[in-house]
């Protein structure tokens, strides 16, 4: 079947208190229209069209991110629904198919319920998304007429009688496309709001001798964010179903509920993951590796039998080989590590390529940034990088090299050789007993070393 999304994201989202439009707020490291767009495209539709109005340029671009065909209309005026479903008329007067009507704040929708939303479509002209609601508040509600939907009536609108229907509506819809944008333009605004609502296209089309259907899902999945409080609560229920999936796939998470998922982590089977772990957006752990404690991941590859932290810290462009290790207090951004490495200790490398095998010592730093540019830095296979070396980049180090505690590298390292980059020791004999006694004796307070 061929489908079109038509995505609105126009409003301002005054209740977020915020400068960044509402929809572009993130859940699980992905701006909530994202989220939207993503379960969406899982009926891959061929036009995907956002409604933008608030922060139209950044939304579209948020929007084209993640559907680099999306196309972006902008809604000046925010006059309603059926008046925001209106602007994407003219872009896709050349469609022929099904129209699903979508909202960037509701970002949970799963792709399975918009799938029935569509294979309802062959009883009914115009399907709404229903959902039973735990307290309706000031969602609209469906008013059935036996299996058939009669109208939508807004809240705002509603007879007490209506009001104490628990049938809400989700605002998901869909319908064939000369069907909606016919229904959308005979839309008024003559309710209390004085919008144009498109929950309205429910009655036009009775009205008119077409069918309207509900199908209903979770309340849980309609979740709509109009304020922080809600977006804390979208982000606890997203993290809830990814623990449960990722422990559903083999993944022991120790303390589930202090580990944070991104909305693409991947993490293999029988792989561990230690409490109070955090991951970023675009991180694989491949299988068998374990993620210790405090530790912190984003764009970055951890392959089969990787043993990251505890206190570890991989930013993007982090790409390690089978069997390494990364220990405390390490920081790796844009490097390779290969197979079977180790950088255990207090060490930042950035802007790196490292062989296999190679241990990196404690406090070791790759001096990547010259205070305008970043230059890289290769050391081979089988190099023992002592503690505290400092590799002033660009420099490379040859397979099976050392370089000597407190180095500061600044030329190229054949393989095999030492380099030694520091000053030499000079010891004073008996020097210190009597600057001590030196001291002493001027010290104020004598005795009283501090
Ligand atoms: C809407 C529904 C209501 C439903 C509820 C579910 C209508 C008239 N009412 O009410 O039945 O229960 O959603 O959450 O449809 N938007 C635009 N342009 C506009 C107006 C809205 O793009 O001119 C966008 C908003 O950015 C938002 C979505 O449409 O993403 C919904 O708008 P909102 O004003 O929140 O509708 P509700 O009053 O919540
Ligand atoms: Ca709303």
């Amino acid at each position: 079947m061929n489908t079109a999304l038509v995505i609105l994201a126009a409003g301002m989202g005054t209740r977020m208190q915020s400068d960044l439009p509402k929809v572009l707020h993130e859940i699980a490291g992905a701006p909530m229209l994202a989220h939207a767009i993503a379960s969406g495209l899982r009926l891959e539709p061929s036009r995907v069209t956002v409604v933008a109005g608030h922060g139209a340029e950044a939304v579209g671009q948020a929007a084209r991110d993640r559907f680099p065909f999306a196309e972006i209309v902008l809604q000046e005026e925010q006059n309603g629904t059926a008046h925001a479903v209106a602007q994407a008329r003219e872009g896709l007067s050349d469609f022929e198919g099904n129209v699903l009507v979508l909202y960037g704040d509701t970002p949970f929708i799963r792709p399975e319920t918009l799938d029935a939303m569509q294979r309802a479509r062959a009883d009914h002209d115009v399907v709404v998304l229903g959902f039973e609601a735990a307290d309706p508040g000031r969602y609209g509600r469906l008013v059935m007429d036996g299996a058939r939907l009669d109208r939508i009536v807004e809240f705002k609108d509603a007879s007490d009688e209506e009001r104490r229907i628990t049938l809400c509506n989700s605002g998901v819809i869909c319908a064939d496309r000369k069907v909606l944008f016919d229904l959308v333009a005979a839309v008024d605004n003559d309710n209390a709001a004085g919008e144009y609502y498109l929950t309205d296209i429910v009655g036009l089309a009775r009205a008119q001798g077409l069918s309207a259907g509900a199908v209903t899902c979770d309340e849980a999945e309609t979740m709509g964010i109009n304020s922080r409080a809600q977006l804390a609560e979208a982000e606890a229920a997203f993290q809830a179903r990814a623990r449960a999936e990722a422990l559903d796939n083999g993944v022991t998470l120790m303390a589930p509920e202090t580990v944070f998922l991104a909305h693409d982590t991947v993490i293999g089977r029988d792989s561990v993951v230690e409490p109070n772990v955090v991951f970023g957006p675009e991180v694989t752990v491949e299988s068998g590796s374990r993620i210790r404690a405090f530790s912190h991941l984003e764009g970055c590859h951890v392959s089969r039998g990787g043993v990251i932290g505890p206190y570890a810290r991989l930013r993007p462009g982090a790409e390690l080989a089978e069997d390494v290790r990364i220990g405390n207090f390490v920081e790796i951004k844009a490097s390779r590590v290969d197979r079977g490495s180790k950088i255990n200790h207090l060490s930042y490398i950035g802007d790196a390529e490292i062989g296999e095998d190679t241990n990196i010592g404690a406090g070791t730093v790759t001096c990547n940034y010259d205070g305008v540019s970043k230059h890289v830095t290769r050391i081979g296979a089988r190099a023992f990088i002592g503690s505290d070396t400092m590799l002033v980049a660009p420099v490379s180090i040859g397979d099976d090299a050392m370089t000597g505690s407190g180095s500061v590298i600044t030329r190229d390292v054949e393989p095999g050789a030492l380099a030694l980059g520091r000053a030499q020791q000079v010891n004073k004999p008996g020097l210190a007993r009597k600057l001590f006694e030196m001291l002493k004796s001027r010290a104020k307070t004598p005795g009283k070393g501090s």
